[in-house]
């Protein structure tokens, strides 16, 4: 099956270009001006903007707070109406098993008859064993090329000290393997939780006051010291606030390899959100928490120079009435997390690029092709190129929407986007030559997505080429 699209403004992490691009079953076959070639179907795309399938590297599916559950890969056409094609899900080491093996298993139950996008999946340590940090090697093998640890979480089965973090960089860093961070530390959290619970003080306001920024401030420059001493880069994933973005730019400057993501929600909501009345707020508790209107401007200033390399969304499909609920008399309670999947694109379009805070190029780079290096999938992902797979969104610039929950596949009661304004929205999505979405709407099947196995030696790996110009800013 061949398709030709006509005369649309492509638009790469570097370049902006009207052209045609020819999809020959999976792959880009060729790229270029007026192509004379034949195709089953020529679909012409001019007036609109033709990007790479977006790569979510931060998203949920099976995560589990409290016994609360989020909604699964059969909610995942959600990702791709919004212009996501690949998603890298966290999965927890399941007690007594290997990272491989839990993931493996857990792609065979719940994955792949399901998935409605391309995945591949970070390893979260929860029993870091010596025969854990053994198996680290063998992930490489096996397409499994990230691990994540989490610093915060004191109590709960994912929560890793200090030393399981040292010896997983340095285990980590001798194969190529990418480690991911949830920067924040879990014991004074802990602290001022118990503090604030026993003052009755039990709203979802206060899960923002029981995590200020300092205590991701800590714990990134902590991490930051231990992947030194390992010799091991670090991947710091949701960054929050602008001294937490200004220790990772600083960091990296002085030649520390320390990459970090930001998400869309710090981009576009803060700690307010979580002072809502009739326990709304608790739709946006999320970890770390929100912040402030200030950081959300040093936030936008950061992905747009490069001090943060990919937004995220750090989807969580929980819901309100039945999950959030949980955590009513007491915050900590509340599962963390919240839905946005979806919106990422629509976001980034309407309040980065429309408003001037960063180019299409930047957008591009922030929602796929760095996240695609990150990963080791960006021989395949991430890019409009011949050779790479054919995941192309089509964005139409012209109509306006109002984000709302009554339209979302998320699977969820609510959006913490809702009412707000979208420029543009995906028209149609192709996921590997495959028509996914049309005029907006998912015209996908079930089980349509596939593991994409990622390669060692990501981006966090490579030299500092942008050393100097970084420096140069500051
Ligand atoms: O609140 C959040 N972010 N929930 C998901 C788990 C995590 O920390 O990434
Ligand atoms: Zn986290
Ligand atoms: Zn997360």
């Amino acid at each position: 099956m061949s398709i030709l699209l006509k005369n649309g403004t492509i638009v790469t992490s570097t370049d902006e270009y009207v052209g045609d691009i020819l999809i020959e079953d999976e792959k880009i076959a060729a790229i270029g001006k007026n192509l004379l070639l034949e195709a089953d179907q020529v679909i012409d795309v001019s007036g609109k903007y033709v990007l790479p399938g977006g790569v979510d590297q931060h998203v949920h599916y099976s995560f589990d707070y409290k016994g609360a559950r989020v909604q699964g890969f059969d909610t995942s056409n959600a990702a791709i109406v919004g212009g996501t094609t690949t998603v890298i899900e966290f999965v927890n080491q399941a007690p007594g098993k290997g990272i491989a093996e839990t993931i493996f298993e857990y792609e065979e139950n719940e994955v792949k008859d399901v998935a409605m996008v391309d995945y591949s999946f970070h390893g979260i340590v929860c029993e870091p064993s010596d025969e854990l940090f053994k198996e680290i090697p063998s992930l490489v093998d096996k397409g499994l090329p990230t691990l994540k640890l989490f610093m915060a979480y004191k109590g709960l089965p994912f929560h890793s000290d200090d030393e399981a973090i040292f010896k997983a960089l340095k285990a980590a860093k001798d194969v190529g393997v990418t480690v991911m961070i949830h920067a924040e530390n879990a014991d004074v959290i802990d602290i001022l939780q118990q503090e604030y619970i026993a003052k009755g003080l039990t709203d979802p306001y206060y899960h923002a006051l029981s995590r200020p920024t300092l205590v991701e401030v800590e714990a990134t420059q902590r991490v930051i010291h231990l992947a030194n001493l390992a010799g091991a880069p670090v991947y710091i994933v949701h960054v929050t606030a602008k001294e937490v973005m200004e220790v990772i730019r600083d960091a990296y400057i002085k030649g520390t390899p320390v990459y970090g993501e930001t998400c869309t929600h710090y981009l576009m909501l803060d700690k307010e959100d979580l002072a809502r009345p009739n326990f709304e707020g608790a739709k946006y508790v999320c970890s770390p928490a929100l912040r402030e209107e200030e950081d959300r401007e040093a936030l936008w200033n950061a992905v747009n120079k490069g001090w943060l390399n990919a937004v995220s969304s750090d989807h969580c499909g929980f819901n309100w009435e039945k999950q959030k609920t949980m955590g009513i008399d007491d915050f900590t309670n509340i599962p963390n997390g919240s839905p946005g999947v979806e919106n990422r694109l629509g976001i980034l379009w309407t309040y980065g690029v429309n408003t001037g805070k960063i180019s299409r190029q930047r957008l591009v780079d922030l929602y796929a092709t760095t996240p695609a290096k990150i990963n080791g999938i960006a021989h395949r992902k991430g890019h409009i190129g011949v050779g790479f797979d054919a995941d192309i969104v089509v964005y139409d610039p012209t109509p306006v929407s109002i984000i709302s929950n009554e339209t979302s596949l998320q699977g969820v009661d609510f959006n913490i986007y809702e009412g707000l304004k979208q420029e543009g929205k995906v028209d149609k999505v192709f996921l590997r030559g495959q028509l996914a979405v049309e005029d907006g709407k998912y015209v996908g099947r079930l089980g349509q997505g596939t593991f994409i196995p990622g390669k060692p030696y990501g981006l966090c790996y490579e030299g500092f080429e942008k050393k100097e110009e970084l420096e140069s800013v500051l």
